[in-house]
Order: C-alpha cells, then sequence, then structure tokens
C-alpha cells in the first residue's frame, strides 16, 4: 500500500522557509481526468562520433536487423569501448535547440513575415531520460534521484544530478552489473547494421555481429511535445530504425534486452519493467520496442516486439499493473509545483530537487559552494555553458 502519511511535509523537511514539497502520488486514486500529452514531433536529430564529437549529421543512425537464434550476449565484451559516466550536462541538447532556433528565426525571415521573430514558449528543455525519471516516479519504490534545475526567461533546464560518490560508484561497477549491461549493448550490434539494405557481418566469428560495441557513438532525437500546458523540448538516444529513415519517428525502434520469463513472478516484474520502457519510448515518439529475452548466461531466446501506444493496455490488469494517467497526472503536478518555485529568484539560482520513493520532493536552492560543486572548474554559470548564458542573458 503505497498511502502517504497525513502529512508528508513531516517526513520531509524542506531546509528553506517557504513550504515547496510535493507529495507522492496515492495510487489507489486514480486521477478524475488527467493532462494530455501532444504527440512528440521531431525538430532535428545529431550524431555522436566514436571520438564523443556531436555532429549534426546521421552518422550514428542504425538500421534494424533481425538478430541471430541463441546469440551470445557475452561477445566481444573484452572489446567493449566504454564511454565513462559523466554528469548529465545539456550541453549537447542545447547545442541542439540553439540549431533549432537558429533555423526557425531563418525560415520566418526568408518567409519576410512583418512581425518580428520571437523564440518559442518553452516550459522545459531536458534530456529524455531525465523527464521518464519524473513521469515513472509514482511506481519507483526503490530508487531516488536529484535533479539540479534552472531556469532562464521562463524556461527549466534539468540536469541529473550525480554526486561524485554517485558517479565513482557506476564507473566501478561490480562486474556482474558491468557484464549484464553489456548484454544490452551486444544486442544492439546484433539487431543493426549501417546499411539500410543488407545485414553486414563485420569482420568476426559470431554470426549478425554488426560491429563492436562503442557505447560513445549515439544517434539522438531532439522533439517538441507538451504537458498539460507546458511545451517541452526532449533529447534522446534513438536505437535504431526500420527500414528506410524517412526523416519522421514512425519508423523508430527501441531495443531492450530482459531476463527470458519463467513464471508468474517473471511475468509481473516484466509487467513492471514495461512502465520505464513505454515512457522511455513515448516521451520521443518511438512507435515500437524489440525486446530481447535472454538467459542469465546471455543468450538470447526468443524476440518480441511490442507497440508503444498498446503496452498501457497490455499490463492493464495484471498484477503488475499500473497506469500513465497516474503519471501524467503527477508529471504535470510536478512540473506546475517546480514552476511555482523557482520562479522567485534568480536566474543564476541552482536549484536541487530530491526525489525519495513513496515520500515525495523537496527543492533547496544550492548556496554558493553548491553551486561551485555543479560548475566543477568548468566556464559555466551553475550547469549552463556560458555561451549559452550569455547568448541568452548576455
Ligand atoms: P538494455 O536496457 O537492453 O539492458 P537503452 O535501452 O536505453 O537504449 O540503453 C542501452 C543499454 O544501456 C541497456 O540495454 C543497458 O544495458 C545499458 N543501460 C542503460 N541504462 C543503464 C543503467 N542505468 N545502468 C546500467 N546499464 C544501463
Ligand atoms: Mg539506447
Ligand atoms: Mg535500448
Amino acid at each position: 500500500d503505497f498511502d502517504l502519511p497525513e502529512n508528508p511535509a513531516s517526513t520531509v523537511k524542506p531546509r528553506l522557509e517557504t513550504p515547496c514539497d510535493l507529495a507522492y502520488p496515492i495510487l489507489s486514486r486514480p486521477p478524475r481526468s488527467s493532462p494530455a500529452f501532444q504527440r512528440p514531433s521531431q525538430l532535428l536529430t545529431f550524431s555522436y562520433t566514436p571520438s564523443r564529437t556531436l555532429e549534426f549529421t546521421d552518422s550514428a543512425l542504425r538500421y534494424f536487423a533481425s538478430p541471430p537464434r541463441n546469440a551470445d550476449l557475452g561477445y566481444a565484451y573484452d572489446r567493449w569501448i566504454r564511454r565513462p559516466e559523466e554528469r548529465g550536462r545539456l550541453d549537447g541538447l542545447l547545442h541542439a535547440w540553439t540549431r533549432v532556433k537558429r533555423d526557425m528565426k531563418r525560415e520566418h525571415e526568408a518567409a519576410a513575415s512583418k512581425t518580428s521573430w520571437k523564440a518559442p514558449d518553452v516550459g522545459v528543455v531536458s534530456w529524455r531520460g531525465v523527464m521518464t525519471k519524473i513521469l515513472t516516479a509514482p511506481y519507483e519504490e526503490r530508487d531516488g534521484w536529484e535533479l539540479n534545475v534552472m531556469t532562464l526567461g521562463g524556461t527549466m533546464y534539468f540536469e541529473e544530478h550525480l554526486s561524485e560518490d554517485r558517479l565513482r560508484e557506476k564507473n566501478d561497477m561490480e562486474p556482474r552489473h558491468r557484464l549484464q549491461s553489456y548484454y544490452g549493448y551486444a544486442f544492439e550490434s546484433y539487431c543493426t547494421s549501417s546499411d539500410p539494405n543488407q545485414r553486414q557481418d563485420s569482420e568476426s566469428d559470431a554470426t549478425g555481429w554488426s560491429g563492436d560495441v562503442d557505447t560513445n557513438v549515439q544517434w539522438c532525437s531532439v522533439a517538441k511535445t507538451k504537458l498539460g500546458d507546458t511545451r517541452l523540448i526532449i533529447g534522446g538516444e534513438v536505437d535504431c530504425v526500420r527500414g528506410k529513415y524517412s526523416g519522421g519517428t514512425d519508423n523508430f525502434v527501441e531495443l531492450k534486452t530482459s531476463l527470458a520469463i519463467r513464471g508468474a513472478h517473471d511475468e509481473a516484474k516484466f509487467e513492471k519493467k514495461l512502465l520505464k520502457f513505454y515512457f522511455q519510448s513515448f516521451l520521443l515518439g518511438v512507435p515500437e520496442i524489440f525486446v530481447g529475452f535472454r538467459k542469465p548466461s546471455g543468450h538470447l531466446t526468443t524476440t518480441q516486439s511490442f507497440q508503444t501506444i498498446q503496452i498501457p493496455r497490455l499490463v492493464r490488469g495484471k498484477p503488475g499493473a499500473w497506469d500513465p494517467l497516474i503519471c501524467l497526472d503527477w508529471g504535470s503536478k510536478f512540473l506546475s509545483f517546480l514552476q511555482d518555485t523557482v520562479k522567485s529568484g534568480s536566474q543564476r539560482d541552482v536549484w536541487r530537487l530530491k526525489f525519495v520513493p513513496k515520500v515525495g520532493v523537496t527543492a533547496v536552492v544550492l548556496d554558493e559552494i553548491g553551486v561551485r560543486d555543479v560548475e566543477a572548474g568548468e566556464d559555466r554559470v551553475g550547469f549552463l555553458p556560458r555561451w549559452y548564458w550569455d547568448d541568452h542573458v548576455g
């Protein structure tokens, strides 16, 4: 039972004088109405190269290819080029968003419109992973998270906050977890090809292997959408497309691995996982999730394709059931709470949001030491790169 104590503020004490808590929703009470979520529309794509350079090309785009039966997901583990865990900086997304606005402005000017150009009224700029955490928080029972939030001209910017300890922990992953995480990337190699017309086997002794895993390389999509009245700009990685790339999200595919389901308990666990799969894909308008089930040994057993929008219906009434409307309702309350909280004060303020499962959210303004910690000796104002700050505040 997830019901809250009568007064959540007494369990999470804000360090500020102003009341700024947001209580965890009561799951047994589905919302009477929930905010609309606008279908995401893609604004632009970009790629990270093997040297982790961002370029506005589709060089990292991969095409779907059926994986071989019984594929060994532990293959070439020792050749994995692993991108180190870093702070969830927004820089790449800010570059992309700046480019989108530049193009919009040019178009506006080319149309010789009499009105002067005005940047669109955007409420939030965030990576997709952060928005997924926010929206799925009502059902999160274990893992808390923290965000840094800044607001410039009415737009909120979110950055996941990872403490030094947490970063170290992620980088020194236990060998077993590290291998399990590799299985997911190996699955991507077996399921993709850089050529839309053929399954090119790389020079390797594993059938269907399209090349060794380099987690620096990513293809990303930036989309605009709307939750309730708040416009969101969201960026995230897209694993591959099915068939030719049309320039839209219609044939995007999210690849996932999961342990093979052997009983009712496993099934309920998988249904819970589907909540994260669902929102992760939903936020970028990815219509298909292709799941590879594997043995504990890392060998692929079966695969199954899910239509993203069908997933809520699939889990309804099941043991691991969840209701996406609870998430959307919570998400919109979370955004209004934040908007109300951060609107006071200066644009230089950095807010620290803390989510504690089954309790709720607190927000505090960081002091000077906290802000310095966020800047990490880099050329930034808070977590925003100086060039972006100068463009907006200048
Ligand atoms: P699986 O999710 O198939 O296991 P994504 O699915 O988002 O495209 O991510 C690709 C892979 O990155 C995941 O594949 C998983 O192996 C790894 N990964 C993603 N998030 C992770 C996390 N928080 N911890 C460890 N590995 C993670
Ligand atoms: Mg991915
Ligand atoms: Mg994936």
